[in-house]
């Protein structure tokens, strides 16, 4: 019998990202997937709150297994901005693309370019609450570089390789990324669980 598992984002980089890395005895499913397409409610001031809110607003609506994952990139020389406002970081309604400019237009002529992507993902399983983090420390490029992956990957330097997030495979992203080692503690623990 297997455990399906409702995954809180309509990204769809994400959710492949983590269908892949999902074990036996599992099966997941998006947002769009079970018919939920609203925009789910990103307010609070920490990751650890925003990856919360969204499960709680999933499980506010279906009776599921959910997780949820909030990320912030923190750049050192920015007093560790965009941070949980990332996704938002040039302003409301910005794209990626927005967003990437905006920060290498700000990190101009700066030259120490030390950041970090942060991952907490929250799961709901059988009613219990569960977290798991992961991180990733790089340095911020002085211009885009890459097609792959989706919001700063272009611009961010993992220290684990001289190429960007987006010039890198999604598997190879995944083995170093913020998201993909709070999704292999997430997977580890899901392997070892046992059903109640
Ligand atoms: P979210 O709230 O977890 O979706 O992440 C907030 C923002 O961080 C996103 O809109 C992206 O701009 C950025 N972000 C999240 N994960 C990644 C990633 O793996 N690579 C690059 N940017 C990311």
């Amino acid at each position: 019998m297997s455990i399906e598992l409702v995954f809180a984002t309509h990204n769809a980089h994400k959710a492949r990202e983590i269908a892949a890395m999902l074990p036996a005895g599992y099966t997941m499913k998006t947002l769009d997937e079970i018919g939920l397409h609203d925009e789910i409610p990103e307010t609070g001031s920490t990751l650890e709150e925003n990856s919360r809110q969204k499960v709680d607003y999933v499980l506010s609506r279906c009776t599921c297994n959910c997780f949820a994952d909030d990320t912030g990139l923190m750049v050192d020389a920015l007093g560790g901005a965009p941070g949980v406002y990332s996704a938002r970081y040039a302003g409301e309604s910005a794209t990626y693309e927005d967003n990437v400019n905006k920060l290498l237009e700000v990190m101009n002529g700066i030259e120490e370019r030390g950041a970090r992507f942060a991952t907490v993902i929250t799961l709901s399983l059988e009613g219990e609450i569960y977290t798991f983090t992961g991180s990733v420390e790089g340095e911020i490029t002085t211009s885009s570089s890459g097609e792959g992956g989706f919001g700063y990957d272009p611009i961010f330097l993992p220290q684990e390789s001289n190429r960007t997030f987006a010039q890198m495979t999604m598997e190879e992203k995944a083995s170093i990324s913020h998201r993909g080692r709070a999704f292999a503690q997430m997977i580890d623990f899901l392997k070892h669980y046992k059903t109640k």
